[in-house]
């Protein structure tokens, strides 16, 4: 029996909802009848157009909420927010991330170390989802069986890394699953009905990887419905003893 498997009228939250697999949980979860609310964030409007069409349609099911992750105070306004409508949250996916953001491309070797790019993929990739365990702590604090997830990559396994480079990306997705697993030990005493994990999709076709997909074997890369049908699955599936683990796509779990 898995850990989620008699959830009704569940209430989720979608982080970094804009495009790529945000996008994808939104989609999927709005055709899931045992899903009554997904709050959905975003950015910024220019990339969020198709999440923001999508609450002409579902404006029962779907609210959609602007939060830069690397805002404290954004984050705050916004669970404040939920708050006023609901006071528990059942599914939580963080699905924020960045590899590349205009002239700031991944680091081949050392020589492009750039101590204020180090920075910004630790704000954006790691600072902002122990920010969110922080704020979400109190939607969590409830006794119906819940899941924190948020996506990282193995790329950020220090003991998988063979290749080297993409410093700032690897070393933000390791201290990302140093946070939750942290904060996965801290929500075990305090909410003790929900399981804090991190996943990895898989190479997934959205913007992230699209400049990187040359030498992806097609059968590698996987489509957003894909890889969300996936790590629904792997969420479906956890068990009560998962709490703090890294998980891939196909449900294995990964070395840190
Ligand atoms: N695609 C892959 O092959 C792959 C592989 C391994 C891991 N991942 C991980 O999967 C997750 C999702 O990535 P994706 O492939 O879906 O990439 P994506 O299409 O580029 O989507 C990234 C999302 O993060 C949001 N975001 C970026 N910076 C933000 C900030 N400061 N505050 C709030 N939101 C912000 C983006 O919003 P905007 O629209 O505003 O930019 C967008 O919604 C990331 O954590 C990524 O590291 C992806």
């Amino acid at each position: 029996m898995s850990f989620l498997n008699h959830l009704q009228n569940t209430n989720t939250m979608i982080i970094g909802a804009s495009q790529g697999i945000g996008l994808g949980f939104v989609k999927n979860l709005l055709q899931d009848t045992r899903i009554s609310k997904i709050y959905a964030t975003y950015r910024q409007q220019q990339t969020a157009g198709e999440l923001l069409a999508l609450t002409d349609e579902y404006s029962d099911k779907l609210t959609c909420i602007e939060m830069d992750i690397t805002n404290e105070l954004q984050i705050i306004e916004s669970v404040q927010n939920i708050s006023t409508q609901i006071n528990k949250l059942h599914l939580v996916i963080n699905c924020v991330g960045f590899l590349h953001e205009g002239d700031l491309q991944p680091e081949k070797s050392l020589k492009q170390i750039n101590s204020e790019n180090l920075l910004y993929y630790f704000q954006v990739n790691s600072i902002g989802a122990v920010l969110l365990a922080k704020h979400l702590l109190p939607l969590f604090r409830h006794k119906e069986p819940s899941v924190f997830a948020t996506i990282s990559a193995k790329v950020g396994s220090i003991g998988d890394n063979q290749l080297g480079g993409w410093y700032g990306y690897r070393a933000s997705k390791a201290a990302l699953n140093m946070f939750m697993r942290t904060a996965a030990i801290e929500y075990a005493r305090s909410c003790p009905q929900t399981l804090v994990v991190t996943l990895h999709p898989g190479t997934t076709d959205t913007r992230l990887s699209r400049p990187f997909q040359r030498n992806v074997p097609p059968e590698k890369l996987f489509s957003v419905e894909r890889t969300v049908t996936q790590l629904l699955t792997v969420i479906e599936q956890l068990q009560a003893g998962d709490n703090g683990q890294f998980f891939s796509w196909d449900g294995t779990r990964l070395p840190w």
